[in-house]
Parts: structure tokens; C-alpha cells; sequence
């Protein structure tokens, strides 16, 4: 890929679709939806609407991180609080694909209502060619794949989606974030699944449990930064494990440590940490957490398994 054509291609394609309207792009920080919505800003201005939706399963503090590094590459992003509408399309649900179906329809029907309220027919939309692999090849439904996967967004959700990515890895995405001027916070960001923290979370999604994996999240970012992982995250499991409070047992929650090197995301291998750092993660995370009574580190390989769990 040339960087610079393929960049001068993707701004006339998205100028050439939209004509005179205008498009919306739902910006979430990562680098592929920061990449696409510089493009589309370059070809569209201010006819490009951005949003980021704020469906509660984002990090800590990441819809205002986002909003001001976007601020200053002079982008206006709108926050929009979507989280009872995300909680409730997920409430009660413990199958990862249920799960993964359920973010799906309820990220689009948001989405689909905003494009409506600001009057515009386009969604300008951040899928790489991993997504569209692993959803046909029957790995996972990522979150992101409708028409490749026969489904018409335009008779289900009344918008029709541009996708200048769809062709690129995720190390060549970066290639086309840096030569469009991205800041090094956003390039040098760790992907992040479109269904969030939901991603990472076995059995029921609720806010309170949530809130515990974007809690045991920070502390594993915080403390694995300087060795820059491909990906690095916690995850907690369904059951319960035994352990010890003032003399007493407690059953408590059970986290993952999970981190990985990877290339494009298609194969992974876990990341060598130091003994001192996984053990300081795990500290912390006992002594901050309080529910928590185990943590562990994951050493399987993709394939076998996926990065994220569900
Ligand atoms: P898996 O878990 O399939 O993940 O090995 C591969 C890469 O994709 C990210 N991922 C997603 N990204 N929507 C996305 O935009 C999704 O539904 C989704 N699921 C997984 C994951 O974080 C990893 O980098």
C-alpha cells in the first residue's frame, strides 16, 4: 500500500458517496474509528458529525480523553449517554455470541436514531479486514460486520455505511494514522473491541460488575505500559473462588490477567511480562478491588484461543 494515494483515494471516495449531504462517524479512540474520522474530516469538514457513544463499557475516563485529543486536531465531538439502552439490550444475557448479536443490534439502533436527529444518511465506519475475516470465517460476530454478512443496514437501520479501512491490517492502519498527523496517544493506543469491556466479562453484563473489570483494567494498563503490549486487559470469570478474610473464607471474584504480542491481531502470542510486574498487578488488584479473590495470568496462544472472551 502507498500511504499517501491510499489516503488521497479514500478522501475522494468518501467526497464522491456523500456528495452534498453529510455523514456521521462514531468515533470510539481507537486507532482504526480515529483514522477514519480524520479522513472523512479532511474530505467532508464540518458536514461530518462525530459522536462517541458513551455505552458504559468504555475505560476509565476514555469518553472525555477522547473528546479533548479531538479538540485539539480541531474536531467537535459530541458525547451521547447511551448507557441504559446498552444495559438493557444486554440484561440477562450470558452467551458470547447472544451477547456480541445483542451489542450489535443496540450500537446500530443508537446509531441509526442519531443519524436520523442530525439529518444525515452516512455512517463513516472504522472496519478493518481482520473484522471482516474472523465474522465470515465464523470466529466471532464482530461488532462492526453487517453487509458482508448479508445483512442491508439501510433496510434495517435506514443508513448506508462507508468503510475506507475495509482493506487494510492493522499495522498498515497505523502507517495511514501517522501519516495523517494522528498524536502519538491515539497511535500508540491498544485495540479495543467495539463491545468494550463486554468483551471481557463471562456470564452477565451489569453495571456493578463492570465496573469491576474497568477498575482491575487500569491497574493492568497502568502497570504493563512501559513493556507497550500489543494488547493488555483483565477479564472476569463467572464462578467464585475461595479465599481468606480475617481468618475467615470468602468467596470472591476471579480476574484474568491477559496480554498479548501480535502483528494484525489475526495470531497472538502471550507477552513475556516480568515475574515482579505481573506479581505488583496482582497485589494491586486484590488490595483495590475488594470482591476479588484470585488473579491469574493467561498463557494461551491464538489459535487456540481468541484475545478477547467472548
Ligand atoms: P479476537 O478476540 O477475535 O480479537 O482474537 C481480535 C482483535 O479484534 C478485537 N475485537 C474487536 N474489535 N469489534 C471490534 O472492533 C469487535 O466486536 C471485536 N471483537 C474483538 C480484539 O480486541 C482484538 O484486537
Amino acid at each position: 500500500m502507498e500511504v499517501k494515494s491510499f489516503i488521497n483515494d479514500q478522501i475522494d471516495m468518501i467526497r464522491k458517496i456523500v456528495g452534498e449531504t453529510g455523514a456521521l462517524s462514531a468515533l470510539s479512540g481507537g486507532v482504526d474509528s480515529s483514522t477514519c474520522t480524520l479522513l472523512a474530516w479532511k474530505a467532508l469538514g464540518p458536514r461530518l458529525k462525530v459522536v462517541f457513544i458513551d455505552d458504559g463499557l468504555m475505560r476509565e475516563g476514555e469518553p472525555e480523553q477522547v473528546k479533548s485529543v479531538f479538540a485539539e486536531l480541531g474536531i467537535p465531538v459530541e458525547i451521547v449517554n447511551a448507557q441504559n439502552e446498552f444495559f438493557q439490550a444486554l440484561n440477562g444475557l450470558v452467551d458470547p455470541e447472544e451477547k456480541r448479536k445483542a451489542f450489535r443490534e443496540v450500537f446500530y439502533r443508537t446509531l441509526g436514531r442519531i443519524i436520523q436527529e442530525r439529518g444525515v444518511r452516512f455512517l463513516i465506519q472504522g472496519t478493518i479486514a481482520a473484522d471482516i475475516i474472523e465474522t465470515r470465517d465464523g470466529i466471532k460476530t464482530q461488532h462492526n460486520i453487517l453487509e458482508q454478512i448479508g445483512i442491508d443496514p439501510e433496510i434495517s437501520f435506514g443508513f448506508k455505511i462507508i468503510e475506507p479501512l475495509k482493506t487494510l491490517f492493522k499495522h498498515e492502519v497505523r502507517e495511514v494514522a501517522k501519516a495523517l498527523g494522528l498524536p502519538e496517544s491515539i497511535l500508540k493506543r491498544m485495540p479495543f473491541p467495539g463491545p468494550g469491556l463486554a468483551a471481557r466479562i463471562l456470564g452477565e453484563i451489569t453495571p456493578e460488575r463492570v465496573a469491576i473489570v474497568r477498575r482491575a483494567t487500569k491497574i493492568v494498563e497502568e502497570e504493563v505500559s512501559s513493556f507497550q503490549p500489543f494488547q493488555a486487559f483483565a477479564v472476569l470469570l463467572t464462578d467464585k473462588a475461595t479465599g481468606i478474610e480475617k481468618g475467615q473464607r470468602k468467596l470472591g471474584d476471579i480476574i484474568i490477567i491477559r496480554s498479548v504480542e501480535s502483528r494484525d491481531a489475526m495470531t497472538a502470542e502471550p507477552s513475556p511480562l516480568p515475574w515482579a510486574v505481573l506479581m505488583k498487578i496482582t497485589e494491586r488488584i486484590i488490595e483495590e478491588i475488594p470482591s476479588v479473590t484470585r488473579v491469574a495470568y493467561e498463557l494461551t496462544p491464538k489459535p487456540p484461543a481468541t484475545i478477547e472472551y467472548i
